[in-house]
């Protein structure tokens, strides 16, 4: 068994933490700058922390050698953002979107994908995802840091305000279809994983009011 502290292991590769938290969800985020150039970009530093009400996260690092990416930069300066939920089918335009084009690049257009509108945010949502959130900013939280090497994190957390869920992934029970959405998830390094099997397991309690 080895032990490492990453404060002192000199040969630690960073990567080992994204092969060690997997598989992630990957946050695929829309945004749009004040004078109107929309940006695409994924990132695999992403979840959700609350349902009611609902809010996700996602983390942007700015490299030492790098200004902003221009997704931090939009979403500081607009409070807005849109979740695209990327999918195996859309695999090669979610990698596409990675590309660090400058800010006046539409990622859309890299990626060859079509833009549907959204209701409550002025950033697009990309039509082909089977779901898109719409969300505002609540809060940015630096990780700062700490020791020469590291880069420096911005976590960002939004408040979803609308829901786009296509037709064709709403079961009978009005539930959304994972499965048949196939979503895309990140491993370690180049790694990435459709969903495997699915089972189910009822909680070993009822909740209040079931
Ligand atoms: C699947 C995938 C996941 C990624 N996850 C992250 C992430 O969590 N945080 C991050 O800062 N960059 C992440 N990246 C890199 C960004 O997508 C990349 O820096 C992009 O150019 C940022 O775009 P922007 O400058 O237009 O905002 C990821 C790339 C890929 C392909």
């Amino acid at each position: 068994m080895m032990f490492l502290d990453p404060r002192t292991a000199t040969k630690l590769n960073r990567a080992i933490f994204n092969a060690i938290v997997a598989p992630r969800p990957i946050g695929w985020i829309s945004s749009q700058s004040p004078e109107g150039h929309v940006n695409l970009a994924p990132f695999s530093h992403f979840n959700i922390v609350s349902t009611a009400p609902p809010v996700i996260l996602f983390s942007c690092n700015t490299p030492g050698d790098r200004t902003e990416k221009d997704t931090l930069a939009n979403v500081r300066a607009t409070g807005e953002f849109v979740f695209n939920l990327a999918t195996f089918d859309l695999r090669e335009a979610v990698n596409a979107t990675s590309t660090p084009a400058p800010p006046e690049v539409d990622e859309f257009l890299i990626a060859k994908l079509e833009k549907a509108a959204c209701v409550n945010v002025k950033p697009p949502r990309v039509a082909a995802s089977p779901a898109n959130l719409e969300c505002r900013l609540l809060r940015i939280v630096e990780i700062e840091p700490e020791q020469p090497g590291d880069t420096s994190s911005n976590v960002v957390f939004g408040r979803v305000i609308g829901l786009h869920i296509r037709d064709e992934y709403l079961t009978a029970a009005g539930r959304f279809d994972t499965i048949k959405a196939h979503p895309l998830t990140r491993l370690g390094g180049i790694q990435y994983a459709p969903p495997g099997d699915i089972f189910e397991m009822p909680a070993p309690f009822r909740r209040v009011g079931e």
